[in-house]
């Protein structure tokens, strides 16, 4: 294993294009989501990956630039707005426990008393919705997301919340739905249903690139800081719950795995993309449409396995 403290960073546009070469190799590419067309039309090839160094420098192959749907990797950004917001209170109404099951599973929610296992899991994304709707209200709790998050990007304006997908989301979202209301008959859904969806759908929908999703992560890397601003984003302790919870929940039912071949704390959504962090290191966003059974980027684990090898920033 390398030695992360002798990586040098300046080799990183060359180690990142040789990982994109292999994953352009790759014949094996995972299924993309079909629940709904706009994930489902987007092309199997496409690869981009993306790396902001604790320095502030930015390191892009492929298709780093192109926008796509950050779907479940925005539940990271819900949960930090809503630590903001209620700060403990949070964890009296979702666990900070993996589950061992699929991201819409509504099974352990019988036996739970209707508390979901982790913020990460479906169920326990929309209890966080609906703590912000709660907070915040719904139109307030969308811009306070899109204030959290517009500054840690060179260009803020772009980071935004495809209305499209949202529609197609809430048109589609039975099971979502089915989590919400089964939730509310234990009392952890307070709002109606309805509203607490639209904000959770709202936020499954917003578009970046692996540049500014990389971007996005800068301030877990940094233990809460924005480092464009000097702002603080979230207290450091809060920014190492994030990242804990990251590592054990993130990739859901495949967390326990990705632990193991990435050893980085991760978020997966359906669109694709993942979201890891080396603490003080690089925060690292890569693209690739293509799932695995477990609804995680096939090819965007491979690269980020590959990432580590060649840099030694895997945390274990
Ligand atoms: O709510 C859903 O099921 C989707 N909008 C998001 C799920 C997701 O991204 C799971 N992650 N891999």
């Amino acid at each position: 294993m390398p030695d992360p403290e002798k990586y040098c960073m300046t080799s990183l546009t060359a180690t990142i294009s040789e990982i994109a070469d292999e994953m352009r190799a790759e014949t094996d590419r995972g299924q993309v989501a079909n629940y709904i067309p706009p994930l489902a039309s987007v092309d199997l090839g496409r690869f981009g990956m993306a790396i902001v160094d604790a320095e502030g420098g930015s390191h892009t192959v492929g298709d780093a630039e192109e926008p796509f749907s950050i779907q479940s990797v925005s539940k990271v950004f819900g949960l930090t707005l809503a630590l903001n917001a209620v700060d403990a209170g949070l964890w009296s109404r979702v666990r900070q426990e993996p589950s061992g099951s699929a991201f819409n599973s509504i099974i352990q929610l019988e036996n739970e008393n209707g508390i979901p296992r982790n913020p990460f899991i479906n169920a326990g994304a929309i209890v966080v919705s609906d703590i912000l709707v709660s907070h915040y209200g719904l139109e307030d709790a969308q811009n306070e997301l899109l204030g959290l998050l517009r500054p840690l990007s060179a260009d803020p304006d772009t980071i935004l919340i495809d209305r499209d997908v949202a529609t197609q989301e809430e048109e589609t979202g039975f099971r979502n739905k089915a989590l919400a209301n089964y939730m509310r008959t234990f009392g952890n859904i307070h709002n109606a249903v309805d509203e607490t969806l639209a904000f959770y759908f709202h936020q499954c929908a917003l578009t970046m690139s692996c540049r500014q999703l990389a971007e996005m992560g800068t301030y877990l890397m940094t233990g809460g800081i924005n480092s464009r601003t000097g702002e603080r984003v979230i207290s450091t302790r809060n920014a190492q719950t994030v990242l804990a919870l990251m590592m054990m929940c993130g990739h859901y039912d495949g967390s326990g795995s990705f632990a193991i071949r990435v050893g980085l704390p991760g978020k997966s959504g359906v669109g694709g993309g993942i979201l890891a962090v080396t603490p003080g290191v690089a925060s690292v966003a890569v693209w690739s449409p293509g799932l695995n059974t477990q609804g995680n980027s096939l090819l965007g684990t491979r690269a980020l396995e590959r990432l580590v090898q060649h840099t030694g920033w895997n945390v274990f």
